[in-house]
């Protein structure tokens, strides 16, 4: 039943996203369960004559824009995004972040850094109090994995390289992920620029202070939040 629910509440959230895009904006597109209901909407909107242009945050991403035909544009073309929407895996109550489940957390970060606006949409099982029981992404480069997972556990975490198929999974950029398990992340601030100090170490799951909007479900009831 949780699972239905879950679908049914990322429809909900998903869809009521799309009314933050306007004619004529630069829209980043996230990747996930969620962010499929919001590109879904969008897709209609722009075979009712909507224009806008959709930056993609994963190859998964481009490819179901292009299903759905919402022209994309390169990052390199533009000065700025107007509005970015995405999921998360967690999500505190000062709207902080862990994202990366897809594996897709760099471009997403990148993404999300360019926009004015940036709106994460999740259903209700994403909001927690602390952050840190959903193990965190980090994406590090294949060259000295292991000694970059030795830095990651003298952080106090439990990294696990992320395997597809019995292979190391690959992420749009070529890197591996290291799914690490931190129990309870007192500080989020601190870990995310201790994690990006490590050599090896691209980025990582942690969006701090990065959330303008949260479109969620609290009590049943459709909640937007915004960043005091
Ligand atoms: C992708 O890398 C992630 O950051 C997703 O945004 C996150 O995992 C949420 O995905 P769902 O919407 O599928 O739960």
């Amino acid at each position: 039943m949780k699972g239905d629910n879950a679908l049914i509440e990322k429809m909900e959230v998903g869809e009521k996203a799309a009314e933050f895009v306007k004619d004529g904006m630069v829209v980043g597109l996230g990747t996930g369960s969620t962010v499929y209901y919001f590109m879904s909407k969008l897709g209609h909107l722009v075979q009712q004559g909507l224009s806008i242009k959709g930056v993609p945050t994963s190859k998964q991403t481009e490819k179901l824009a292009l299903e759905l035909g919402i022209p994309l544009v390169s990052l390199n073309e533009i000065e700025q995004i107007d509005v970015a929407v995405d999921g998360a895996d967690e999500i505190d109550s000062e709207l902080n972040l862990i994202k990366g489940g897809g594996g897709a957390l760099l471009r997403e970060k990148i993404i999300a850094n360019a926009a004015k606006t940036f709106i994460v949409v999740a259903d209700s099982h994403k909001n927690v109090d602390t952050l840190g029981t959903f193990p965190l992404p980090v994406e590090v480069v294949p060259f000295g994995y292991e000694m970059t997972m030795k830095y990651i556990r003298e952080l106090g975490g439990n990294p696990k390289l992320r395997q597809k198929e019995a292979t190391p999974f690959l992420t749009d950029n070529g890197n591996y992920i290291i799914d690490t398990s931190f129990q309870e992340i007192k500080k989020p601030r601190d870990l995310e620029k201790n994690l990006n100090l490590i050599p090896g170490v691209v980025d990582n799951g942690l969006f701090i202070d990065m959330a303008d909007t949260v479109i969620t479900i609290v009590d049943n009831t459709l909640v937007t939040k915004i960043r005091g």
